[in-house]
């Protein structure tokens, strides 16, 4: 008797996401947990353990490298209250991402995740009521704040083992091609390659999450801000890779469906990015579902075709329906 072929994950990736986002979800609390410590340390001038941030990078980056939608997707998480931490590890995975898709090797790729993961030591130097002031900056305030990436090459100077990459990528995340970013107003023939995607990476997470003085952005709004950026702010080819990894729809998009159900999008399809899985939270009539309801538009398109199917008609901002899509996320998958 023949057995039968075994399914295999979509897009060449080496494991299913419901699977790998099992892991990737514990894999990330330990970062942000390891991220805590050595700013904790940083802060206090104590001395940072460089091996715990190697091998949460090596953990990261073995997730990103068998299935990278998995932590991809995590990073539409943001903790509020541990912002910086949060963020940290958000754009560790981010820029992984972008590495991933660039093509790097996994052991480049783990490097890349060392500098990700450090890149705003420096603000560990800086008070947090100036981090999270929700007003308005004062000049000195400001000078502060854009010392960050400065502070942080100093503190990687202490460390030891700390790859020289991570370095440029602590110190030039801030800067833009054109440039017009800080702390040095380096061009993007002067930047790092690795600090081009750290880059693209901070700013998409910053643009995302909600902080004191602002309010975070849906994904496609900040997608748009992203490619409005595209070859002033940022790297062009750095900013084509990004979109085209994280898809028209990333998770967390919230979405409108051709027969007017809306939700969230939970899960992407690397077969096709507008076909992703959606958790539908209104019904047609507006009625909101007590939990959401799992539809895979790719499966859909496959056994109805085009004309019957559902399928993505545009992206909303989640807050014009009292919707925070971090609720539906948080479940474990
Ligand atoms: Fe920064
Ligand atoms: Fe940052």
């Amino acid at each position: 008797m023949k057995e039968k072929a075994k399914p295999k994950p979509p897009g060449g990736r080496k494991t299913f996401f419901k699977d790998e986002v099992q892991v990737a979800r514990k894999i990330r609390d330990a970062s942000v947990k390891i991220v805590k410590d050595f700013m904790g340390n940083a802060a206090q001038g104590a001395s940072i353990d460089h091996e715990k941030v190697e091998l949460a990078s090596k953990t990261l980056t073995g997730s990103v490298f068998r299935n990278v939608d998995a932590l991809l997707s995590l990073t539409a998480l943001k903790d509020y209250s541990e912002h910086t931490f949060t963020h940290s590890v958000n754009v560790c995975c981010l820029t992984l991402a972008i590495a991933y898709a660039s093509r790097v090797s996994e052991e480049e790729a783990a490097v890349i995740g060392v500098g990700g993961l450090l890149h705003d030591i420096g603000k560990s130097k800086i008070p947090l009521s100036v981090l999270d002031k929700p007003g308005p900056l004062t000049d000195g305030e400001r000078k502060v704040i854009m010392s960050h990436p400065l502070f942080g090459e100093e503190i990687l100077k202490t460390m030891d083992n700390v790859p020289e990459e991570a370095h440029y990528m602590t110190g030039q995340h801030h800067e833009e091609v054109n440039g017009k970013g800080y702390p040095r107003g380096m061009t993007g023939s002067e930047m790092h390659p690795w600090a081009k995607m750290t880059a693209v990476a901070d700013v998409y997470d910053a643009l995302t999450s909600a902080r004191p003085y602002k309010p975070g952005l849906p994904p496609h709004i900040a997608l748009r801000v992203i490619f409005d950026g595209r070859g002033t702010d940022f790297d062009d080819a750095v900013v084509d890779t990004f979109i085209k990894q994280l898809g028209i729809y990333p998770v967390g998009s919230f979405v409108k469906l051709n027969n007017g159900e809306m939700g969230v999008v939970m899960e992407v399809n690397p077969d096709d990015a507008m076909r992703p899985k959606v958790g539908v939270i209104f019904s047609q009539f507006g009625k909101r579902r007590p939990s959401p309801m799992i539809v895979d538009l790719y499966r859909e398109f496959k056994e109805k075709g085009a004309e019957t199917a559902r399928a993505i008609v545009s992206a909303d901002d989640p807050r014009n329906h009292k919707v925070n899509v971090e609720d539906y996320l948080e479940v474990p998958g």
